[in-house]
């Protein structure tokens, strides 16, 4: 059935970078937009020009309500669903050992798993987050529970389980063999690799290789995925991980990669240059369909190389401050020319809303020093939340905005459902310039976006429930 909704709209038109998003950023106050019986948007534009033929079509008005894209978290933890807020007494690496490897040692129990995975689901839908590229459970019929009510629930999902070779007693039930890692990977692609249509082109299920970060696995692992991902790239697999997440002095992870690879940068791991001196031992599992998470403490080499073969970075802001990883420098990063998208990270991160990534986002690069603090644009804020997160996940074409023949994945938010953010957006002072006008409430809008203020939430023009 066609639909029209109605509301206060906001996207970036096209195919900006995070750059020039500002220059694409569309709003329309009193904006309509109609999609059609496949789920495809087939108009975007303000309520007053709606075509005559859409006029007597069924119409969903939630004015004074916001229609935004869906939100694209590129990285968040399937198995840390119950484990969000622990405490471990260190960082990264502590607490990993301490808290988070027997947090998804849980899930070996599958009535465990299973509540887990509905619970993620409605996690996921409270917060508006309509595609995820989701760090999976080393155990299959965990990552088979995830997928099914993934699908039941018409969520977008790329996951994959995590591969952990080597590791702490804590992730003794996590480490399987070389053979099994390879084996088990193998037949999750095989069995949900765009499962639901058959078809990578329309599917929103897909799989991907996912190694937990390089600490995780050992030269062997990565020649064999290297050699997997080979044989699948073409199918449309993707590749996930962790990269320059933690460099706390002696006993943080980025040290502990060069010292035990014997590398000259974290990335030549994933980039086939797993040998001692970054010499090639295999095929690189990098490209525009894998996602590294954080990249806080790359060297240019490293954002070169990403943005070269299209590899994207997932943004972890409030997962960077709760584990004291530091943050990615703004501005590098964005003169690199990688792909920028966001990740809750979940449940390093404690939040499960996309929106206050964003926000941490802005306040952590506003405050960086020197001439690297940058008051970042609420466009550019929007970007990474959506249209940059569709990229990275290499699915771009299919939704993210809100150009005419996209998939309508959308979110519906009621400012009144949360009074401080209605304050702010109906009351608060805006400039007497159109454009600053336009940005000022934008940006109080994602900056005071909380679950509570998110009515609805449509994947492909099918309204998702919690
Ligand atoms: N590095 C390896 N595993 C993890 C994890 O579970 N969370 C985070 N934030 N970093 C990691
Ligand atoms: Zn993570």
């Amino acid at each position: 059935m066609i639909q029209v909704h109605l509301g206060h709209v906001f996207h970036l038109a096209g195919r900006p970078g995070v750059g020039d998003s500002a220059a694409a950023l569309v709003t329309l106050p009193d904006g309509a937009l109609v999609v059609d019986d496949d789920g495809r948007i087939v108009f975007c534009g303000a309520r007053g020009e709606l075509p005559a033929r859409f006029g007597s079509v069924e119409t969903v008005d939630h004015r004074p309500g916001f229609l935004l894209p869906g939100f694209v978290d590129t990285h968040i933890h399937f198995p840390q669903t119950y484990a969000g807020d622990s405490y471990g007494g260190g960082q990264l690496l502590e607490w990993l050992d301490q808290c988070i490897f027997p947090a998804e040692s849980r899930l070996a129990e599958p009535e465990f798993a299973q509540q887990a995975a509905v619970e993620f689901c409605d996690r996921r839908i409270a917060a508006g987050t309509t595609a995820a590229m989701v760090f999976g459970s080393a155990f299959p019929h965990a990552q088979d529970a995830l997928f099914s009510e993934t699908r039941r629930r018409g969520l977008r999902m790329v996951s994959g389980r995590g591969i952990q070779t080597v590791g702490p007693d804590s992730a003794a039930a996590l480490i399987t063999s070389e053979e099994d890692a390879l084996r088990l990977t193998a037949a999750e692609i095989d069995k949900w690799h765009a499962a639901d249509t058959g078809d990578v082109s329309t599917a929103l299920l897909h799989v991907a290789i996912v190694p937990r970060f390089a600490p995780a696995v050992t030269p062997e692992t990565l020649k064999n995925l290297g050699d997997l991902y080979d044989s699948v790239r073409d199918r449309g697999v993707y590749v996930h991980s962790h990269l320059n997440e933690n460099n706390r002095p002696g006993t943080g992870e980025v040290d502990t990669v060069k010292q035990s690879y014997q590398v000259d940068s974290y990335l030549d791991t994933y980039d086939g240059k797993f040998l001692p001196g970054s010499s090639a031992g295999g095929t690189s599992l990098l490209g525009r369909r894998t996602i590294l998470a954080h990249c806080v403490h790359c060297q240019d080499a490293e954002l070169e190389r990403m943005a070269q073969t299209g590899t994207s970075i997932s943004h972890c802001p409030t997962s960077q401050l709760f584990l004291g990883s530091g943050t990615m420098p703004w501005r590098r990063t964005v003169e690199s020319g990688v792909n920028i998208s966001a990740g809750t990270d979940f449940g390093a991160g404690d939040e499960w809303l996309i929106p206050r990534v964003l926000g941490d986002a802005f306040k952590v690069h506003i405050s960086e020093e020197g001439d690297a603090g940058v008051s970042m644009h609420p466009a550019e804020m929007l970007f990474v939340g959506t249209l940059g997160g569709a990229r990275a996940l290499d699915m771009e074409d299919r939704f993210g905005n809100f150009d005419v023949g996209k998939e309508a994945d959308f979110v519906v938010v009621d400012p009144s459902r949360t009074p401080a953010l209605a304050n702010s957006v109906i009351g608060g002072v805006r400039s007497t310039d159109g454009e600053m006008a336009r940005d000022q409430t934008l940006f109080a809008l994602l900056m005071g976006i909380r679950e509570s203020s998110i009515a609805q939430v449509y994947v492909q023009g099918r309204r998702v429930h919690g």
